[in-house]
């Protein structure tokens, strides 16, 4: 059902440059050629009635309630599916039409209550309306014929509802599953007037294929698909548009509001990056925002074995302000930092590093982008000039070839993956390079021409390996290389990559994947001839995570796949603000726009805006700061929307680190992990409850709107403020749209961004400045932001984490579509109902050598920890390689990762670690944090 205010025009836009001009009820309209009648009508103002027609979908014809007439010709052509011809003249009403489209309307509601007051919509769904349109009032043919309307409702699933007695048939429910989402979970079940809409033979929504994203219930035009909170709550009275608050695609929403309770979150069709589509998190799984768990007061506690006492704001912020100075007083300047969360808004993240510059006087500041992206931003930087994704999403749809490496899309980027199963579904041929058998390898009207099923941590060996068939088979884009690349590093490097130890062959004993199959996806990938990589953490989590994305860096360039659409190197972020935490300043050595600290005259640039004296010494990074705990010289920690102690590798060093600690303000919406070792907790604003924006994976930077007023008060950039003021620096702002405008005049990416200008263009993508000043869609286009482009030599090196007989296996981690990172907000939704918990994944030989039975308990342990959890048998991992998700606390899964980490960033290798894996009778117990501070000193 369409959301408040969306007008529906029947059918999808179609793009050709031909314009075809038609007369409709005497208007005359001008529209692309291929366009339908029905839209050219709409686009006029003139609405004919239609029920199985909607814009999201392709016209099928079903319905006939939007019969038109058209001049010169005989009969009453269904509007939707007859293409506008040039000179049509079409009439939309007579008293013919209004008769046949009453009998049409007269047959549905004799199988539908006709009544308003019964309908679960209030009568506002689109089949009342159209009875209302046609001017029916009364149905000749009672309900005691034969009907549907004792079919009981399927309520399997925890969002929505599906009552078959409301359903009429149309089929945009079953179009929208295929065509827009892509998952085909949706059938007619029977013939004839037994038919019924089914998710599967005698299958309820829950125990079917449906991947609960919304897109049936968005296209039901009756009550038949509800939202159930939409049947609970009644019908909203007002809708702001929003971003999502989960992963890095970065929705576009409607948040539907009656009084001061949300009532539904619907896909915004307007939106960039998902027109109209979502998955469910973003669409249903936003109950954790009014979760009773939420922190509503702030609290302080001596010592971390003391009782929590609430307190008033200003005690809180007081006494966390007051210890901070303290433990610098003792220990000295760079004895505190702060973390900022790829989670909090842009201006949210800018405050906390410009709190720790300035008020604390040091750049002991990073973000939770260190353990996930952070040698996207070294990588792409390095070769290209700017470390961001250089496409749009939309690119995809001009992709030939996609290559898919270390991602996971329809699990952890599922609006993108629908985006991309549809241009492959259409023709793209695909390559996928992951450890794991993912979804995409195979799935309905899709299958990978390539699936390259390579050892963890052999990314680099695989890249190196399609680059040198690349240039030993002569497919190198000698133009784009010599007009686009720097010529020296280029030779240097070619030198290298044709060198036998880059070759397939050696590369299949390193990865395992066979020769051949390396040799025919590089093939496929040079040749394109619009090839696009697409990569995740599966890339960047490793030792050599830096050195991979250069590598993708490499094999785009050589084969010409930048500087336009379709092409490209994109990282799918995880998190929604990965990128804008990033660019606004989080990490160490860098104030906004990834410019270096070290820079006298842009420090003295800041200086001048901030008012005081910058350190131009990078300050330390995350696992630094834990370091330096330990040693005794880093005492306080602020730490914004990251749960660290969960998310950051090897958790008992974590919790030893941050137990060594005076001072950890802790400013979360719940009382996570990390909450354990805090001494000051502030509450914070959920996604729903502030002003903001995000900056998406494409570099989309959307609004954040305030839909309610924050349980606590208090939006997060507030209390940053206030905290500075307690510390004698006051940063003084009235509205987040003044924090963006200083970080505008602070970065020539942003000059052009104002929070004006989102609300005019809905979002735009950076560089946005004087010479873009709507946006860039696609990077590169011409020459690099650096100018040419750079060729760096990757040679592989293994991880120091080897298997050994002690541990055999190699551990993986990955996402799944329910969950969102460590679970915080999603375990506090239905959404528990598809996960309650992590599960590791064994490969049934494996399984068989250690007596793991399916679903029975097994031990994994690794050097540096061991953890409990099910065990799944299934072939989707490879013999020697297990696998498990990290979504819920109790799984530990960071228990055992190691402290390995990638040689330029220092990113977490969470992506390989060797374990041995054993059944266990039950989970054993955790080594609780105070216990690991005594093993750690
Ligand atoms: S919710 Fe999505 S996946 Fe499930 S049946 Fe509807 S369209 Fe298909
Ligand atoms: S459930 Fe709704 S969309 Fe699906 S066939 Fe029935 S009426 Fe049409
Ligand atoms: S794909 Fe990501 S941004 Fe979009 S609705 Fe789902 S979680 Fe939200
Ligand atoms: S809307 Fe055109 S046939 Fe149904």
């Amino acid at each position: 059902m369409l959301s408040i205010n969306d007008k529906d025009l029947g059918t999808p836009a179609r793009t050709a440059e031909k314009l075809v001009t038609i007369e409709v009820d005497g208007r005359a309209v001008t529209v692309p050629e291929g366009t339908s009648v029905i839209r050219a009508a709409a686009l006029a103002d003139v609405v004919i009635p239609k029920l199985c027609a909607t814009d999201s979908l392709e016209p099928f014809g079903s319905c006939r309630l939007c019969l038109i007439q058209i001049e010169g010709r005989n009969g009453y052509p269904a509007s939707c599916t007859t293409p506008v011809e040039a000179g049509m003249k079409v009439r939309t009403q007579s008293e013919k039409l209004t008769q046949l489209r009453r009998g049409v309307m007269e047959l549905y509601m004799s199988d539908h209550p006709l009544d308003p007051f019964e309908c679960k919509a209030g009568g506002k769904c689109e089949l009342h309306e159209m009875a209302r349109a046609v001017g029916l009032e009364q149905v000749r043919y009672d309900h005691g014929g034969r009907n549907h309307l004792d079919l009981p409702a399927d309520d399997s699933n925890p969002y929505f509802s599906f009552d078959p007695a409301r359903c009429i048939l149309c089929s945009r429910c079953i179009r929208a599953c295929d065509e827009v989402q892509g998952t085909f979970a949706l059938t007619i079940d029977g013939r004839g007037f037994n038919s019924v809409m089914s998710p599967g033979q005698h299958l309820q929504y829950i125990d079917s294929e449906c991947v609960s994203c919304g897109a049936c219930v968005q296209a039901c035009p009756t009550d038949a698909l509800m939202e159930k909170t939409l049947i609970e709550k009644g019908r909203a009275e007002r809708a702001i548009v929003t971003t999502c608050g989960y992963c890095g695609v970065g929705c576009s929403f409607k948040a539907e509001v009656k009084g001061d309770e949300v009532v539904r979150m619907v896909p915004n069709k307007d939106g960039f990056p998902n027109h109209g589509h979502s998955c469910v998190k973003g669409r249903f799984a936003w109950g954790y925002a009014t979760h009773p768990d939420r922190v509503k007061k702030p609290m302080i506690r001596k010592r971390i074995s003391d009782a929590w006492t609430e307190v008033s704001w200003e005690e809180a912020i007081s006494y966390a302000a007051a210890e901070l100075r303290r433990v610098q007083d003792k220990y000295g300047r760079g004895s505190i930092g702060g973390i900022t969360s790829s989670r909090c808004t842009n201006e949210e993240a800018y405050l906390v590093q410009k709190l720790v510059r300035a008020a604390f006087g040091n750049n002991n500041v990073d973000t939770c982008a260190r353990v996930c992206h952070s040698p996207t931003g070294y990588g792409l930087k390095t070769a290209f000039g700017t470390p961001a994704g250089t496409q749009d999403f939309d690119s995809v749809a001009s992709a030939d070839v996609i290559m898919v490496i270390g991602a996971n899309p329809t699990e952890g980027h599922p609006v993108f993956a629908s985006i991309m199963k549809r241009r492959l579904r259409a023709g793209a041929r695909l390559i996928v390079a992951d450890p794991r058998r993912i979804e995409l390898v195979r799935m309905p009207h899709i299958e990978a021409d390539y699936f390259l099923q390579l050892t963890p941590g052999t990314n680099v060996a695989l890249f190196n390996a399609l680059a040198h068939v690349v240039v030993t088979e002569g497919m190198v884009n000698e133009k784009f290389v010599a007009e686009r690349c720097d010529p020296r590093e280029y030779k240097l490097w070619r030198d290298c990559i044709v060198n036998e130890r880059n070759s397939p062959e050696a590369a299949e004993q390193i990865t395992g994947v066979p020769a051949e199959k390396i040799r025919g996806a590089a093939r496929l990938y040079a040749k394109g001839p619009n090839s696009a990589i697409y990569y995740g953490l599966g890339v960047t989590e490793h030792s050599q995570g830096s050195t991979a994305v250069l590598a993708m860096a490499n094999l785009a360039m050589v084969t010409g796949n930048l500087g336009r659409a379709g092409v490209g190197v994109n990282p799918l972020r995880g998190q929604n603000n990965v990128q804008g935490s990033n660019d606004v300043g989080s990490f160490p050595h860098e104030l906004t726009g990834y410019r270096h600290v070290s820079d006298p005259q842009l420090r003295a640039d800041f200086e001048k805006e901030w008012h005081v004296t910058l350190d131009p010494e990078p300050g330390l990074r995350i696992p630094n700061m834990f370091d330096a705990a330990l040693d005794g010289s880093f005492k306080g920690l602020y730490v914004e929307g990251e749960d660290i102690a969960q998310s950051d590798p090897n958790s008992q060093h974590v919790a030893a680190a941050l137990s060594a600690m005076e001072i950890v303000i802790v400013h979360d919406i719940f009382l996570n992990e990390t909450a354990k070792y805090a001494h000051v907790v502030l509450p914070g604003s959920s996604f729903l409850e502030k002003n903001g924006t995000f900056t998406n994976a494409e570099r989309r930077i959307s609004m954040v709107r305030k839909v309610l007023p924050p349980l606590a008060g208090k939006e997060d950039w507030e209390v940053t403020c206030e905290l500075a003021k307690a510390l004698g620096y006051p940063m003084e702002y009235r509205h987040p749209a003044e924090i963006m405008d200083e970080i505008a005049r602070l970065t020539p990416t942003f000059a052009g961004v104002s929070y004006a200008k989102l609300e005019r263009l809905g979002s735009v993508q950076w560089p946005c400045n004087e010479t873009a000043p709507a946006g860039t869609r696609v990077m590169h286009v011409g020459e690099f932001v650096r100018g040419k482009g750079r060729f760096l030599l990757t040679e592989y090196v293994a991880t120091d984490e080897r298997t050994s007989q002690r541990f055999p296996l190699i551990l993986t981690t990955g996402r799944i579509l329910t969950q969102y990172n460590v679970g915080t907000q999603t375990r506090r939704t239905k959404n528990v109902a598809w996960h309650a918990e992590d599960r590791l994944e064994i490969h049934p030989h494996d399984a068989e050598q250690r007596g793991v039975r399916d679903g029975g308990w097994v031990e994994v342990s690794s050097r540096a920890g061991s953890i409990a959890l099910r065990a799944e048998i299934t072939e989707r991992v490879q013999p020697g390689v297990v696998y498990t998700t990290f979504h819920h606390p109790e799984t530990g899964a960071n228990v055992v990762t190691t402290e390995n980490s990638d040689w330029a960033t220092n990113c977490p290798e969470y992506k390989v670690t060797a374990v041995q894996v054993m059944p266990t009778a039950r989970r054993p117990e955790r080594v609780p944090a105070g216990r690991a501070l005594q093993a750690a000193k």
